[in-house]
């Protein structure tokens, strides 16, 4: 493959990124724009999505912001529409909205039912949502990609949030089956404790240093090149033969048979 083709391996394609307004969503959002995407950003703070898309369109890269709340069906309904009249359509979708950490790190018991059913109509009925509106257009165009943003955390499953990242990795399985027929593979990552703005601010400094020194086999903090690399890769075409796996990206914590 030529080195232009290598950098340029989603020219002519449209992503859809759901929580691209900050933190990996951004992060992907720049990454997919830099080798060739239409982005389409959407998410719930639409202020923030606008300036994300703003500051692609300053660098010369096609981007919009659409304000979509991803467990609202007609919401993602209609910001699909708005996504496929501006760009024609869409191949890649991105299940990055998720609500996370220490307001859902704690037992179901201390858990208000509502706050629990707020966390998994976004984690996991929004990837519902949002697979289903993108199908269409998707299989419209030949096929597609689908990436979840799962968690470790779904790994080990003990509290709420554990759980919905657990729903995650069996609706990617569930997906990828389901979707296989119109030729859209769907797939995971499971990032382990990586540097984004949210988790530095709630995570005490003592757990970050308990995980990199005494859980993880590669003792450093994950960076957003991490998990931006397995994206990449994830969404193009040189993971063509891989649908339905959840990759971990977590420097080799935990490791099991
Ligand atoms: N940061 C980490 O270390 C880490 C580790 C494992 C998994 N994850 C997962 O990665 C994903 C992104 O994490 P992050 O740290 O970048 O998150 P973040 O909190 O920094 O950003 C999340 C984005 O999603 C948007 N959002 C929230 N609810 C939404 C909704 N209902 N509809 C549309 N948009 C919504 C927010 O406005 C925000 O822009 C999440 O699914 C999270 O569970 C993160």
């Amino acid at each position: 493959m030529r080195t232009q083709d290598m950098v340029m391996r989603f020219r002519d394609k449209v992503a859809f990124i759901t929580g691209g307004a900050v933190g990996f969503g951004r992060a992907f959002a720049k990454a997919l724009a830099a080798e060739g995407a239409a982005i389409v950003i959407a998410d719930i703070d639409g202020q923030s999505g606008c300036a994300s898309a703003q500051a692609l369109e300053a660098d010369g890269h096609a981007a919009i912001a659409v304000e979509c709340d991803v467990a609202d069906e007609q919401r993602v309904e209609a910001a699909v529409a708005a996504a496929v009249d501006r760009f024609g359509g869409i191949d890649v979708l991105i299940n990055n909205a998720g609500l996370h950490l220490l307001a859902y790190n704690q037992p179901f018991g201390a858990l208000e039912r509502q706050k629990l059913r707020e966390l998994f109509d976004v984690n996991v009925i929004g990837i519902v949502n949002c697979t289903m509106a993108c199908r269409r257009s998707m299989a419209a165009r030949g096929g597609g990609v689908v990436l979840n943003i799962a968690s470790m955390a779904g790994h080990m499953c003990i509290t709420p949030y554990s759980v919905s990242k657990l729903a995650v990795r069996g609706l990617t399985i569930a997906l990828a089956t389901e979707l296989a027929p119109d030729s859209i593979r769907v797939n995971a990552i499971s990032p382990g404790l990586m540097a984004t703005e949210s988790a530095m601010e709630h995570l005490p400094q003592t757990m970050i240093d308990h995980i990199i020194n005494n859980s993880q086999l590669i003792h450093r903090q994950g960076e957003m090149r991490d998990i931006v690399s397995a994206m990449l890769f994830l969404c193009s075409g040189e993971s063509s033969f891989i649908t339905g796996e959840t990759i971990k990206v977590s420097g080799g914590y935990p490791l099991y048979l």
